[in-house]
């Protein structure tokens, strides 16, 4: 089998981060954030190793900033729902995905905030020009998706994150495709909140992503519940993470998480290099083929989109798996804003997403799949 739908989530995952959840199940699986036994401070203390990694590596300092969720699904609604108010104003893009675009459609309906999508006028991704004619005296958060999960377009976020840190409106980047293999660092880049998913571009293992907090602005908690601190009182407290971590958080997908920044750390530039010559190698066979590709040849970062003439891609990616053994994604990516700007609404977009673990030849048996299957299966003339 070849794996190519790293974009849902990375299948193949590295040894160290294997070993490192089968080591959390035998000897950090005691309660981290209960009781004060040593088995629970041992514990503690690794998910607080975790935190001090992850702030390094996006540019911040203090570990209590890294909230852990179930996945960046989770770390959105967060900050969507934990800092907008009554009245406030949003900015987000084509590109989003359906965690931001739902949300925020919900708080719409309730009469709560209204929003405005910017669209691109460049094909290789938002920039601040396309943000700025929206902006609104009640403007209070503006959303971008880094990089599109349908088809690798990539926001500027260094001058959106540069304005808004000039014109004080929180910014909120959903890193779900870009963390681990692109550079981001919040403070340099005037982000506020980051949104990732683990399980993704870090290479841990399923239902671990996490918000990153990098404002003193109060956030109004998503859950409410036990935080193993202030126990008896009947209020939230207001220090990071407790706020935002009630209930049991998961020490192996922790520390899956823990070892997966080390594993990127370690590989950064490997990493990008090997996604951008995959990339590229794949956009150029995919037109020489002559075939609909909707990611530009400088978006060379892991994710590519395209059609065979009006063949619904869900057909395409069957037949991809049923007779090659290769696992792509067709239909739509959750991401309806960004089909309609592609005019993919009537037959959605084959997505090849690649990780780290890909390799040549795994591209090349996927272009002579696609050969195969022009020439014989839809007997397509040159
Ligand atoms: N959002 C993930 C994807 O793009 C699941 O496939």
């Amino acid at each position: 089998m070849i794996y190519l739908d790293n974009s849902a989530t990375t299948l193949i995952k590295p040894k160290n981060v294997i070993s490192a959840v089968n080591e959390a199940l035998i000897h950090y699986s005691a309660n981290p954030g209960r009781s004060g036994h040593s088995a629970s401070i041992r514990c503690a203390l690794k998910i607080e190793e975790t935190r001090e990694k992850l702030v390094k590596h996006f540019g911040l300092s203090l570990p209590q900033n890294v909230i852990f969720t179930a996945n960046c699904t989770t770390a959105l609604n967060m900050a969507i729902f934990g800092y907008l108010k009554k009245g406030d104003h949003v900015i987000a893009t084509e590109n989003e995905h359906n965690s931001v675009l739902r949300p925020l459609e919900a708080l719409k309906k309730e009469g709560i905030i209204d929003y405005d999508i910017a669209f691109q006028s460049s094909p290789i991704g938002i920039s601040l020009e396309d943000i700025k004619p929206l902006i609104r005296k009640n403007t209070a958060m503006i959303i971008t998706n880094h990089i599109s999960n349908v088809n690798g377009a990539k926001a500027n976020i260094k001058e959106i994150g540069q304005f808004c840190k000039q014109n004080n409106i929180l910014y909120l980047v959903d890193s779900a495709q870009s963390c681990g293999h692109e550079h981001i660092n919040m403070e340099e880049d005037g982000i506020n909140l980051l949104a990732f998913a683990g399980h993704k571009g870090f290479y841990a293992p399923l239902a671990i992503g996490g918000l990153l907090i990098n404002t003193e602005k109060p956030i109004k908690p998503l859950l409410y519940g036990g935080t193993g601190t202030n126990s008896l009182e009947l209020f939230q407290p207001s220090s990071l993470p407790e706020r935002l971590e009630s209930g049991t958080i998961s020490s192996p997908l922790i520390l899956g998480l823990n070892a997966g920044v080390d594993f990127v750390t370690e590989h950064f530039d490997e990493i990008k290099y090997k996604l951008d010559d995959l990339t590229t190698y794949l956009n150029f066979e995919l037109d020489k083929l002559g075939f609909q590709v909707y990611t530009e040849p400088e978006n060379a970062n892991g994710v590519i989109a395209f059609n065979i003439e009006d063949i619904d891609s869900s057909e395409i990616a069957t037949i991809l798996n049923e007779k090659y053994g290769i696992c792509v994604r067709g239909g739509y990516h959750c991401a309806p804003l960004k089909h309609k700007a592609l005019k993919t609404l009537g037959q959605g977009a084959v997505r090849v997403s690649l990780s780290y673990f890909n390799t040549f030849s795994d591209i090349q048996r996927l272009i002579m799949a696609l050969k195969n299957m022009k020439n014989k299966v839809f007997k397509i003339k040159n």
